[in-house]
């Protein structure tokens, strides 16, 4: 067992990442908004092919806008088909860690060692509607596991409450494995579950909406950390 996994639930959760992501942001600001939020742990960057979602976000020159404004690990998600295609532009554009979906590629197993090849942090990631077995076979490969709480697309989504359970197992399935990796959750995390979901186990929590809402993200950033207290 590692000593996470011994640590009491509350130091637990005051011990849990932010990921604000960027999706939500004003973009006419992006410096500016980064700037803002230099307390989080990553930035997280939702790349959006309008294939593998139906939704396209932004590419490349905004990863690389990002990296030169804000000294933050960039987390970047990847909602494209057959993301192995463009592992290499993205980490030259500024990423410390890619994750890319098990449904996105036939080839998990590959992708998974080319980020590792590319000095990356990997992560690996699934739909609400995909069977958790899906993860197993890379599980002890991988530096972070996420859990989608929401179908990809689109920020502003509801909470899909399945999820906890599913966030449930795979902590389970990474303690068995003594994995230090990190057990993200995406999708509808507000200051009103942030706490149900480090009692489950997540380390990483992304949030859109509830970061850059009109409260501002100092605020919204505060209101996560105090339901994590
Ligand atoms: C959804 C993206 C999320 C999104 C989260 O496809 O992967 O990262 O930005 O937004 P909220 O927190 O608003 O649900
Ligand atoms: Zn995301």
């Amino acid at each position: 067992m590692t000593s996470d996994a011994a640590a009491s639930p509350s130091s637990r959760a005051a011990r849990v990442k932010l990921a604000p992501s960027l999706l939500s942001c004003d973009f006419t600001q992006l410096g500016a908004e980064l700037n803002r939020i230099v307390t989080a742990d990553y930035v997280h960057v939702d790349v959006m092919d309008g294939l593998f979602v139906p939704n396209i976000s932004f590419g490349f020159p905004i990863l690389a806008a990002a990296r030169r404004a804000s000294p933050l690990f960039m987390d970047v998600h990847l909602m494209i088909e057959r993301p192995e295609r463009y592992l290499r532009e993205f980490a030259e554009a500024g990423a410390d860690g890619m994750t890319v979906h098990v449904e996105a590629t036939p080839h998990i197993h590959r992708a998974v060692g080319m980020i590792h090849e590319l000095g990356k942090r990997a992560g690996v990631s699934l739909n609400p509607g995909t069977p958790l077995e899906a993860v197993r076979p890379v599980l002890s490969d991988v530096d972070l596991v996420l859990v989608m709480s929401v179908n990809p697309g689109f920020g502003g989504q509801k909470f899909i409450p399945q999820s906890v359970e599913r966030i449930r197992t795979v902590r389970r399935w990474l303690d068995e494995l003594g994995s230090a990796a990190e057990l993200e959750v995406d999708g509808g995390v507000t200051p009103q579950n942030a706490r149900l979901l480090a009692d489950a186990g997540a380390t990483v929590l992304v949030a859109g909406s509830s970061v850059f809402g009109p409260q501002g993200p100092e605020v919204g950033l505060a209101r996560l950390r105090e339901a994590l207290a």
